[in-house]
């Protein structure tokens, strides 16, 4: 079941989704936390922040991690999460994992981030982006539906859309680890944000449109327990609107 919510903003939306996971932590306080990282969970983990839960128990996984930056570079997602997340929301560093980048054999690294996934009981609550092209986390259109945690190709336009965190455009890495669509099915809930009209035409085929691998985002169809929080915006183009 794929539950949609429709809100103002970003702000609204961040609320919404830092109710839904304030209130899994509160009845569970070892939730295993899936981390998204980008732009649009920033109003979530802010309004998290600011309700002074004790997160010191929860546990994370960062859906993916960047290929090929050196040790500490700012933009990685170990140092993203730990800037962005784990030092505002008092998470314990030691509780959170992103997929070791830095190794000399990826596919390695990749298979035991999915292990260890899988040895914490599996993420209780998925927190999700979606990008322009469908993609969710770093797989990519024509990524298999059931694709397990593994290295990832991104494509120009992923490349291009996170240039603006880079210097330069080829600075944005080629490579990722990523979590697969199957780990991310396999979460209890799947919580995917969406802000802005430049998310519309993606959130409308991911909601609407064929479920298959050219729309990675397509497969929270799947999910039994699905919610999506999208502005007015970004939910602009779907046709079968839930009031908030
Ligand atoms: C990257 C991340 C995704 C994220 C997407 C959208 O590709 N790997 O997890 O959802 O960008 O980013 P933003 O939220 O900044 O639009």
């Amino acid at each position: 079941m794929t539950h949609v919510v429709v809100v103002r903003d970003e702000r609204e939306g961040g609320e919404a989704a830092a109710a839904i996971i304030a209130d899994r932590i509160e009845a569970r306080p070892d939730t295993v936390l899936g981390i998204a990282t980008g732009s649009t969970p920033l109003t979530t983990w802010a309004a998290l922040a600011e309700r002074g839960l004790d997160l010191s128990r929860t546990r994370a996984f960062a859906l993916d991690e960047y290929l090929g930056l050196p040790p500490g570079h700012p933009q990685s997602f170990e140092a993203v999460v730990a800037r962005e997340v784990t030092a505002p929301l008092g998470l314990d560093p030691a509780l959170v994992q992103v997929p070791a980048a830095n190794g000399d054999d990826p596919d390695l690294a990749a298979s035991q981030y999915e292990r260890s996934i899988v040895a914490a009981g599996g993420i209780d609550v998925q927190v999700l982006g979606i990008g322009r092209n469908g993609h969710l986390a770093f797989n990519e259109p024509g990524t298999p539906l059931d694709a397990p945690t593994h290295v990832a190709v991104l494509s120009a336009a992923t490349r291009s859309d996170n240039a603006r965190f880079f210097g330069a455009p080829d600075e944005v890495p080629t490579r990722a680890i990523t979590q697969g669509l199957g780990t991310i099915a396999r979460a209890g809930t799947l919580l995917l944000l969406a802000f802005g009209s430049r998310k519309a035409t993606a959130l409308a085929a991911a909601l609407e449109g064929p479920i298959g691998a050219p729309l990675p985002a397509s497969v929270i169809r799947r999910h039994p327990d699905a919610i999506v929080i999208a502005d007015t915006d970004a939910a602009a183009l779907i046709a079968k609107r839930v009031p908030a």
